[in-house]
């Protein structure tokens, strides 16, 4: 069974269906995309699976259990971890503080009786593992955009999670930092972390998922490896905006299919 099971998902705000019957998984070791246009459902779904929308209808089951009423506290405690597609650290705090705050909330008690010392070398070796340790005792609204997604990315892993949502993560990185992060989340997925993650790069979608989502207008439209998905005409027609007698969407398309996996 999959660590994660999205079960038939609606969410509807309104008049407007968000998420329509969307079913998907997202397993340990493997890194899972959710890709699809702007207003296409992706941060409703994770907002579902970690507890701040109640669906409409449908189910969410988490390591075997059914997790639907959950409140966010309790999915936190249970290794449910995310990013936020805007940035939410602790502007005032320093870099190291605003991880070291996330570890104390989410950690329980087994993270407030660790020592100051040994507290602030986790601190610092997460900081180094997501690339920004220069930037330790820097105010977090003073760094760079690049750097603050992965400071989010470093409060996430502070609280060790199991199941890695990230919503856009790469969102103001440069191409190196980019490259560096896909590694990054290779090697987690490969300590067993089920990583999910919405991603408008399509080059770095297409690197580093195993399986691919494609959402449109809230439904789940095809699902698959990088090269089916790349490949399908009904992800490039829909996620894509383009159709045989509309170009408009031909800058999009090609930079779906240039990329090589
Ligand atoms: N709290 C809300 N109240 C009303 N409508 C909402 C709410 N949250 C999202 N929506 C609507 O639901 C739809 C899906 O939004 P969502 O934010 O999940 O899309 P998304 O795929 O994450 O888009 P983007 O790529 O722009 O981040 C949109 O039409 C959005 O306007
Ligand atoms: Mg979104």
């Amino acid at each position: 069974m999959a660590l994660l099971e999205v079960d038939d998902v609606i969410v509807r705000f309104g008049g407007v269906t968000a998420v329509n019957q969307a079913s998907f998984t997202a397993e340990r070791g493997r890194i899972t995309g959710l890709i699809g246009p702007n207003g296409a459902g992706k941060t409703t779904c994770f907002n579902v699976i970690t507890g701040l929308q109640k669906p409409t209808s449908g189910r969410v089951r988490y390591r075997d259990r059914d997790v639907t009423g959950w409140p966010v506290h309790r999915r936190a405690h249970q290794g449910i971890g995310r990013t936020f597609q805007r940035l939410e650290a602790f502007g005032s705090l320093s870099v190291k503080d605003n991880v070291r705050v996330a570890r104390e909330i989410h950690g329980g008690p087994k993270a407030w009786f660790r020592s100051e010392g040994r507290a602030a070398l986790e601190v610092e070796v997460l900081l180094d593992r997501v690339g920004i340790g220069e930037y330790g005792d820097e105010r977090a609204d003073s760094i760079p955009t690049g750097a603050a997604r992965l400071l989010e990315l470093a409060r996430a892993l502070a609280c060790d999670p199991m199941l890695l949502l990230l919503d856009e993560p790469s969102s103001g990185l440069d191409e190196t930092e980019t490259d560096s992060f896909g590694a990054l989340l290779s090697e987690l997925a490969s300590e067993g972390v089920a990583i999910l993650m919405v991603e408008h790069d399509m080059d770095l979608v297409m690197t580093v998922c195993d399986e691919i989502h494609v959402l449109d207008f809230g439904e789940i439209i095809a699902s698959g490896a990088p090269a089916d998905i790349r490949s399908d005409g009904k992800v490039q027609r829909a996620y894509l905006g383009y159709s045989d007698d509309d170009d408009s969407g031909a800058d999009h398309t090609s930079e779906l299919e240039a990329v090589t996996p």
